[in-house]
Order: C-alpha cells, then sequence, then structure tokens
C-alpha cells in the first residue's frame, strides 16, 4: 500500500490557475493579486465593469502579457509560454477580434482553421445553409457561430472567450452561452468567458468572478451569484472607471439585459 496520499478525486487539478497574478501594460499593474480557477468541464464568467480589467485578465493567461508577479498554472504546470505554445498544449483564445477572414466563405474559414466542416456543422446547424456564404456577409450572430465553431472544434482543454455576444439580440446570446456551455460539459473543457449580459453569464456559468478595478470582488456559484444581483449591481457601479469627471455613473453592464434587468 502506497503511503502517499491520494489527490482528493472530488477536487480535480484546474485546467487554469492564476496564483497571486499580476500583470499590466509598462510597470503599471492593471490586475493585482488575482487567485481564480478554471476546473475541467466547468464555465467561469468573468463579469465587471469596463475597465475592470478582464481583457487584460485573457491577455496575461493567454500569454499575450507578461506576467508582473505570481503565477499562471495551466494543468498544474507553471507557465510562461508564449500563445502559440500555450495553443499547442489545448489554449483556445476568442479574442475581441473576431479574427474570420471576412472575404473567406464560411467553409472556407473552417478550412483555414483546420476544422472539418462536419465537426462545425455538429454545433452548429445553423450554419449549414450558409456554407458558401462570404463571412463578412453573415449576421453578427452567424459570425459569432463560426468563431465558436472553429474554437471548439479543435476540443481545447481550455478555452477563453472574450466579450462573445456584443450587441447581439438576445435569443442569439443564449444559443451561443448554451453551445459554449453543453460543450464544455461534454468535451471536459474548461471555459473563462468574459460576458456583459450577466443575468444570461450566471444562468450558464457553474462559478463566476466579479472583477472590479483589477481586483476579485466577489465569486460564487452560478446559482449563488444569481441570488445577488443587487450586490453585483454595486460593485459594477463602484468600479466604474468614467472617463470624464463629469459623467454620470451609467447604469450598470450596458447591455439589454444587465444586473437590473
Ligand atoms: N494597451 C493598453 N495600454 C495601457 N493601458 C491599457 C491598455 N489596454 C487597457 N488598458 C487599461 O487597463 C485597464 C483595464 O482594461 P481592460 O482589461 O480592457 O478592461 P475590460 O476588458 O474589463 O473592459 C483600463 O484602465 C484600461 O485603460
Ligand atoms: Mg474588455
Amino acid at each position: 500500500m502506497s503511503a502517499a496520499i491520494a489527490p482528493d478525486a472530488a477536487t480535480p487539478e484546474p485546467v487554469l490557475q492564476t496564483i497571486g497574478l499580476s500583470a499590466g501594460y509598462g510597470p503599471v499593474p492593471v490586475l493585482h493579486d488575482l487567485h481564480l480557477r478554471v476546473d475541467p468541464g466547468t464555465v467561469v464568467a468573468l463579469l465587471g465593469p469596463n475597465g475592470a480589467g478582464k481583457t487584460t485578465l485573457l491577455l496575461a493567461l493567454s500569454g499575450v502579457l507578461p506576467v508582473m508577479s505570481g503565477e499562471v498554472k495551466i494543468s498544474g504546470t507553471p507557465t510562461k509560454a508564449p500563445l502559440f505554445r500555450r495553443a499547442r498544449r489545448g489554449m483556445g483564445f476568442v479574442s475581441e477580434d473576431r479574427s474570420i477572414f471576412r472575404s473567406m466563405t464560411t467553409a472556407e474559414n473552417l478550412r483555414v482553421g483546420s476544422v472539418s466542416v462536419d465537426d462545425a456543422m455538429d454545433l452548429f446547424p445553423e450554419l449549414k445553409t450558409r456554407l458558401k456564404v462570404t463571412a463578412g456577409l453573415l449576421s453578427g450572430g452567424e459570425q459569432q457561430m463560426l468563431t465558436l465553431a472553429r474554437a471548439l472544434s479543435r476540443k481545447p482543454a481550455v478555452l477563453l472567450v472574450d466579450e462573445l455576444s456584443l450587441g447581439l439580440a438576445p435569443l442569439i446570446v443564449h444559443r451561443l452561452l448554451e453551445r459554449i456551455s453543453v460543450s464544455a460539459h461534454e468535451l471536459g473543457t474548461g471555459v473563462l468567458l468574459v460576458e456583459q449580459h450577466v443575468r444570461k453569464a450566471l444562468a450558464y456559468a457553474d462559478h463566476a468572478y466579479v472583477l472590479s478595478r483589477g481586483r476579485v470582488v466577489m465569486d460564487g456559484s452560478g446559482a449563488e451569484m444569481s441570488g445577488r444581483i443587487d450586490q453585483i449591481e454595486e460593485a459594477y457601479l463602484s468600479g466604474m472607471v468614467l472617463k470624464h469627471a463629469d459623467q454620470e455613473a451609467a447604469p450598470v453592464a450596458a447591455g439589454d439585459d444587465g444586473p437590473e434587468a
């Protein structure tokens, strides 16, 4: 019998973890001492007002921005590798700029992404009639389906997604979030999802963090956090970065479905 202590089967190794992470642009940190984890097969929502540091965090996690202090671990291993090497280890990153080729057709976009059309159509059958259409002519929702189809078809171990649903109709937002959630659970992918539609994100998230001014100010399960919308709203208001001193704090979370909706 081994004397070693068996790992606790109930606590899987996170696919992505930060330990005391600080990062920013130049010498000034934007993110301060962040401790977050994303477990396999779970969707983790990253919420917070504009300027909170959500995109900065995804850039630091993907290796685009250097870490100032602390650590990023992928499946338990600390990494300082650049983005392309993290991608080889199973990290997907859907950044704010969609990086679809607008002048190529939907099918060509899948092909250049080395993604099988069949796999992509299993994820989004809606795109079947759109395969020969130039991606630039797809609706906003279809473009995001194409983006997600490419990212999910690669069956990433961990997927970072930044503001996928900006400007899309509520039904499409639900469709995209549902697809992410089902795929995460089926594939065992750990997803870290930046989303401005707070209630919708919480409806699909297994866990959520609220970031404000570069710090985690709240976290909890999706269900717990859905019951704390008032507190989330306060965190949004107190964390608002006003561009002009005379600007009033706008209602929480731009979009049709902020925490106040
Ligand atoms: N390229 C950059 N250079 C310097 N500061 C930046 C840069 N990008 C963002 N910031 C600053 O970092 C902070 C966090 O921004 P960001 O991560 O984009 O927030 P979010 O995605 O939550 O809206 C903001 O104060 C923003 O002004
Ligand atoms: Mg952002």
